[in-house]
């Protein structure tokens, strides 16, 4: 069963690590097999539906988002903290139809926790439904910001500069490096804001509608609609906070996906 091979390789001391796009950016052999059991195992039911997941885009597959049906999959967000065994790591799928999240799937096989969302039919916790926080300030908000998988001088200056700005304004900031999980943290009331830049459509499409199912809202860092290959994501318990914070935000743009 496939989060056995998670669970298992999770405590293993010796993981095979290759690197990607930078020096700390990860792939596993356990991401790789990960993702080819539950795209062989989707095709299979579904031979019509299309297709985007993580390690296939890295090994040079196209990441086209059609009207087609669309499964979007993480095999491991969280892969830093995988290879680490820090057990904040996750699978993340989601349907797309339409370009339209129909259902979340996020799910921590190391901690068993289960954030699903259909879309109009509410958001859940280990079969528990969820809320965000009635949190409406950025003076009361727990904040997650990350510091991603890139060296590069540009996005090291943005995460020191949103630090920074953040810091004296909010009563904490984390970072968990878990894209998926954070969406899921402000879903169930854990966090009240979290924002990325540089993230990627399968870090962010499950934990889109699990949030939204939840009551939050989620946004382009600018404040436009959440464009999901934009490779930028925030999303909060209000919109008030969301209001509050990007007017202070300094802001990136990367190549989509
Ligand atoms: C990463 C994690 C991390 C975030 C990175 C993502 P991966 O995904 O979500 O928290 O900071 O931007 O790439 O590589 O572990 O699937």
């Amino acid at each position: 069963m496939v989060f056995q091979i998670i669970k298992e390789a999770f405590s293993s001391k010796h993981k095979n690590v290759t690197t990607k796009s930078s020096e700390i950016d990860f792939v596993t052999e356990t991401d790789q097999a990960v993702e080819k059991f539950l795209i062989d195992g989707l095709k299979e039911k579904y031979p019509n539906h299309r297709f985007i997941g993580e390690e296939g885009v890295a090994s040079g597959l196209k990441c086209q988002l059609t009207d087609e049906p669309t499964w979007i999959i993480d095999p491991i967000d969280g892969t830093m903290n995988f290879v680490h065994s820090f057990p904040n790591v996750c699978i993340s799928i989601a349907l797309l139809v339409n370009k339209v999240v129909e259902i979340g799937i996020i799910y921590n096989p190391v901690l068993d926790l289960q954030y699903t969302a259909r879309k109009g039919e509410g958001a859940f916790l280990n079969g528990n439904p969820i809320s965000v926080s009635p949190t409406t300030a950025l003076s009361d908000s727990l904040v997650i910001m990350e510091l991603g998988t890139t060296r590069d001088e540009e996005k090291r200056q943005l995460v020191r500069d949103n630090f920074n700005i953040l810091q004296t304004k909010c009563h904490g900031l984390r970072a968990l490096g878990s894209c998926a999980l954070n969406m899921a943290h402000v879903a169930s009331g854990g966090a009240d804001l979290y924002f990325e830049f540089g993230i990627h459509a399968w870090d962010i499409a499950a934990g889109d509608l699990i949030v939204r199912e939840a009551g939050g809202v989620v946004y382009d860092t600018e404040g436009g609609p959440l464009d999901i290959l934009g490779r930028r994501v925030i999303c909060a318990s209000s919109i008030e906070i969301i209001k509050e914070v990007i007017p202070l935000l300094k802001q990136m743009k990367n190549e989509r996906d």
